[in-house]
């Protein structure tokens, strides 16, 4: 109980959470599920906390962190590969690359869990993670657990159409044959064009806002003169603008005081809104000031 969440999220950020559960099996989830049901209390599912802004007043309910037993498991047969959704997504391309299945390269270098990848569509220019997803185990919001394939899963550009309360615990991929070598070395290459352009390794959550049509956020915020700007002790990265630095204490007041400086420096400059790419848990204060 009262787990503090900053301790979860790569952004270092986030009030406590009412509860906090560490789950392994299915049956536990569903007994997680009875709880919230009984004491009408909303759930969340962490994944890698990667992609995460969590509110400074913390989360008023349950957070479930999918950790160990099946939904750690990795299974390879041939081309297809059957992955738990607490598995690190950098585990699955690496496992890939060294297994001669194809197809994962462009995933390199983003952090997270496979259930939060295909929950957000992650992925980067070279290609996004539902091109290589053949379908999904989700337990329901009711307790049932059903596999949906990808054509029900509504993927788009970072984003699906699983709902809140939907729990991803196990997705299965298709990769196609390949050279382990060749893939390794092409997985390495992407890796090394991450590393030059985004600031890996320090405190951030990806990406903030994601690109509009045709065009890049970072580059838009750049062209703003925002790299480096600051509130409290969150930064605009100065090697990539879309990119928010943790300096130290920096807290979600600040984080969304930022967000919203440079969306509306965004707007007046470019006539463009932007829309956050990451997942905001509890009171962020983003969508009550935004809903105009
Ligand atoms: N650019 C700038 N200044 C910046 C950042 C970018 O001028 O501060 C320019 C670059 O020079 C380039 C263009 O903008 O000409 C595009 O930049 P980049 O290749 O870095 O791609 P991006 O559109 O900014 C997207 C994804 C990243 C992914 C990269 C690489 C989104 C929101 N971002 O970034 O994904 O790693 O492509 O494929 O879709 C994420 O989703 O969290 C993420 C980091």
């Amino acid at each position: 109980m009262n787990e503090s969440m900053r301790n979860h999220t790569s952004l270092g950020i986030g009030g406590r959470a009412l509860y906090f559960v560490d789950v392994s099996t299915e049956e536990q989830i569903c007994d997680v599920l009875n709880f919230t049901r009984e004491e009408k209390t909303d759930m969340y599912v962490l994944g890698g906390g990667t992609n995460l802004l969590v509110s400074d007043k913390g989360v008023d309910g349950v957070v479930v962190h999918l950790d160990g037993g099946v939904f750690r498991e990795m299974t390879f047969d041939g081309v297809n590969i059957t992955a738990g959704a607490a598995c690190p997504l950098s585990s699955l391309v690496k496992r890939a690359a060294k297994e001669g299945v194809a197809g994962f390269e462009p995933l390199a270098g983003i952090p997270g869990s496979v259930g939060g990848a295909v929950w957000g569509n992650a992925g980067t220019v070279h290609g996004d993670i539902s091109g290589l997803l053949e379908s999904v185990r989700v337990l329901e919001p009711d307790g049932t657990l059903r596999t949906r394939s990808k054509d029900e899963l509504g993927f788009s550009y970072r984003s699906s159409s699983f709902e809140n309360g939907d729990i991803i615990v196990q997705a299965c991929f298709r990769g196609s044959e390949g050279d382990p070598e060749t893939i390794e070395y092409r997985t390495f290459e992407l890796m090394n064009m991450k590393t030059g352009s985004q600031p890996v390794g320090q405190r951030s959550c990806g990406c903030v806002f994601k690109n509009p049509q045709g065009d890049s956020a970072g580059r838009m915020i750049d062209q703003c003169g925002l790299k480096g700007e600051k509130v409290g002790q969150i930064e605009v990265s100065d090697v990539h603008a879309n990119f928010f630095i943790n300096r130290g204490k920096g807290n979600s007041q600040d984080m969304v005081s930022l967000m919203k400086r440079v969306a509306d420096r965004v707007r007046d400059t470019f006539s463009v809104t932007l829309e956050p790419e990451i997942q905001m848990w509890g009171d962020c204060g983003w969508e009550v000031s935004r809903a105009q």
